[in-house]
């Protein structure tokens, strides 16, 4: 493809509704920066927008748990928000609002044309109504079971546990988030976007078009909506926060947040063109325009198939890819708000950034570890251990340790200069870093054009390693001591001192767009300015110039000590500690309905005796128990695999459900249920009667 004429990048626009954490950031903030930082070291044209998502049913929610109003949330989060990515050096040209006017204008204005155009249907339909709050119930305003998962955390828009988009009418046992209260149906029009009808130009945009060059997650879970069938989407809501509906007949309606909140990347880049004194149009209606799109997976449906049909419709430019990202966990186990199992970015800014001078190492080390483990493909960990061999070994052992070697050496050896290359003496060593010096930017680039992040980081660091390597083969520490019988000693470490330094001066532009601090202060060290940085000097081998005197060597990393990773897992650990007690005392005596002692002798609880447990297969939750129940035996599915091992269950006593109707388990079928309860450390406790009793004693 030729090089388009300008790039628009976006990251997903965070909900002001909470202060996000590090798998946010490994998930739509790190890479887009980084390709961001590469485009513009290419001197391309470029614009990264990002912005504060300040509707939908979340941010009410939020200010009602806060004790305030939505719009004092939207402000609290929108800044603080801003300031956490700046202070990461995520470096966007423009952080918007979704509340601004002009993002109001311009999502009304898109409507309008949508709906004057035809392309928007109005249905009426039944939906869920609290009587008691005299509202509708749209997306975060109900919650239930998940279909998918059973978790009984799922919202009417999507599932807090298994991430699928949902429906209200989908969620078992809805109840309302406002009262409390199980909602009644009421009738209420929505003006609906028929996806049905773009089917096949999505067929022939992604699953022909993008099917080898989109990642296979994100193709897979395109074509998995496609087959399954396009619904009609409704685009507004019953609300009164939100963006208008512009027309006279629609009052109480909002457009709904998915629907304006993609459109934040356009009036993002308007208010940047008005700041900026440039036209906004061509980097959303010009062909020649790259639009890339930096999101997690669970707003794959709404980048790759929702908003591209209203950028079609609208007349706009379609994305050329959308490198989504899976989730990053964290110790273990999934991130999450509500149990407080999270790193928020503010966390490790206090921590680690605010403590140091200038803090731009801690947040390389962050952005590094990060990248390294960037769940590309499938979700991936984070692990404070891994955070810290990462560091330890990598950044400070290979990467600095190469650069630190390098100017030590060249002080001693060399006179604090550059030193002149005799190239009629370069030998195999030599020429061989030459070659890898000038292949490395090839091999960067093109793994950078794919979105590859991980990879083209792991060369970067490679390409130091092979410059430690080179530098333990030449051993210019001893060949100095030959210095006084042979004429060609002095001329040797010029070579190999001349070819480090260069080595570095390439390193620096390699790393430039992962860890943009490390390379400001390489470029201080070489004394240089910012402009040698441009990309097109990768590769090359006089970027300094002989004779140059450079600065004394600044540590790059510092190692990152037990104590601190120490420290981390237990302020984790408290935090899950502090939600559990909390969520004890302000959880109402009674969450469920009442019943009757009638539904409550429909259960049979019985006493049984663990006889065999293993680990199911490919599922970390899961032990698969057999217990014996004195005139059978069953097979149970627990999710208890985290809380014991397999080993630890035989022999022990449980309380079985056993007239549950038996479930398949990841094709197991689970004949019954283990009871337990969760101590405040969120460790589940077996159930279990005080002293031995016979397997199958009626439990009452
Ligand atoms: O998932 C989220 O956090 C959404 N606020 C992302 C919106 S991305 C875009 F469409 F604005
Ligand atoms: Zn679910």
């Amino acid at each position: 493809m030729n090089q388009p004429k300008r790039y628009l990048i976006t990251s997903a626009l965070p909900y002001a509704n909470g202060l996000k954490h590090v798998g946010h950031l490994a998930g739509a903030y790190i890479p887009a920066d980084i390709y961001v930082r590469y485009l513009k070291a290419q001197k391309r044209d470029v614009v990264f927008v990002c912005g504060s998502d300040e509707h939908g049913t979340a941010i009410p929610i939020q200010a009602k748990k806060e004790g305030t109003t939505p719009q004092a949330i939207i402000d609290k989060y929108h800044v603080a928000m801003e300031e956490d990515f700046k202070d990461l050096s995520v470096d966007f040209d423009i952080y918007h609002r979704t509340s601004s006017l002009l993002h109001h204008e311009t999502a009304q204005e898109f409507f309008t044309k949508l709906n004057d155009a035809g392309e928007l249907e109005i249905k009426e339909t039944e939906q869920y109504f609290d009587e008691e709050a005299n509202s509708f119930l749209a997306d975060r305003f109900i919650k239930g079971t998940c279909p998918n998962c059973k978790s009984d955390r799922a919202f009417g828009d999507q599932c807090e546990n298994c991430g699928r988009t949902l429906s209200p009418d989908e969620l078992i046992n809805p109840v309302s988030t406002l009262s409390g209260k199980t909602p009644i149906k009421k009738k209420t029009s929505h003006w609906y976007l028929p996806l049905g009808k773009h089917e096949q130009f999505l067929r022939d945009w992604i699953l022909k078009e993008h099917k080898d060059d989109w990642r296979a997650t994100v193709v897979g879970q395109c074509k998995g909506w496609i087959d399954g069938g396009l619904q009609s989407r409704a685009v507004t809501r019953d609300l009164d926060w939100g963006v208008k509906v512009p027309l006279a007949d629609a009052a109480g309606k909002v457009l709904y947040v998915w629907f304006d909140a993609p459109i934040g990347y356009i009036s993002a880049t308007k208010q940047w063109a008005i700041d900026n004194n440039k036209d906004w149009k061509p980097y959303w209606e010009d062909k020649e325009t790259k639009l890339v799109h930096f999101i997690g997976k669970d707003n794959i449906v709404f980048h790759c198939i929702i908003f591209p049909i209203m950028l079609k419709l609208h007349g706009n430019i379609l994305p050329d890819n959308v490198p989504a990202n899976e989730f990053l966990n964290l110790e273990g186990d999934k991130m999450s708000t509500s149990r407080n199992w999270k790193l928020e970015m503010r966390d490790y800014i206090n921590d680690f950034v605010k403590k140091e001078n200038g803090g731009g190492q801690c947040v390389d080390m962050l952005r590094y570890y990060l990248t390294q483990i960037a769940p590309e493909t499938k979700d991936s960990e984070f692990m404070w251990k891994g955070f810290q061999d990462a560091v330890n070994s990598e950044l400070v052992s290979i990467f600095g340790n190469f650069i630190n070697r390098t100017w030590v050496l060249m002080h001693k050896l060399c006179g604090g200069k550059v030193p002149v290359l005799h190239t009629d003496l370069l030998d195999d060593n030599d020429k061989f870093l030459i070659a890898e010096i000038e292949k490395a930017k090839t091999t960067i680039e093109e793994l950078l054009e794919q979105y590859k992040f991980r990879d083209a980081l792991f060369e970067v660091i490679e390409l130091s390693r092979k410059g430690n390597q080179y530098m333990q083969k030449k051993e210019p520490w001893i060949v100095a001591k030959q210095l006084a019988t042979n004429p060609d000693a002095q001329k040797s470490i010029d070579n190999t001192m001349h070819l480090c330094l260069q080595l570095s001066a390439n390193l620096a532009i390699l790393i430039n767009p992962f860890l943009p601090n490390t390379a400001k202060t390489m470029l201080g060290m070489m004394k240089v300015v910012d402009k040698m940085l441009d990309w097109e000097n990768a590769g090359k081998l006089k970027l300094l110039s002989v004779g140059y005197s450079l600065r004394e060597p600044q540590l790059l990393f510092r190692k990152i000590e037990d104590t601190e990773i120490a420290e981390q897992i237990e302020k984790l650990k408290a935090g899950l500690k502090e939600s559990a007690t909390a969520a004890k005392e302000n959880k109402p005596q009674q969450s469920k309905p009442m019943i009757q002692f009638d539904d409550f002798a429909k259960l049979e609880l019985k006493a049984g005796t663990v006889t065999a447990c293993e680990k199911v297969e490919k599922a970390d939750k899961l032990l698969k128990l057999e217990v014996d129940l004195g005139t059978e035996k069953r097979t149970i599915v627990s999710g208890i695999a985290q809380h014991y091992s397999a080993e630890e269950m035989i022999g022990k006593q449980v309380v079985v459900v056993t007239n549950l109707a038996p479930r398949k388990m990841k094709g197991i079928e689970s004949q019954g249920m283990i009871l337990t309860a969760e101590d405040s450390d969120g460790k589940l406790q077996l159930l279990k009667p005080e002293n031995p009793v016979s397997p199958g004693s009626n439990v009452s």
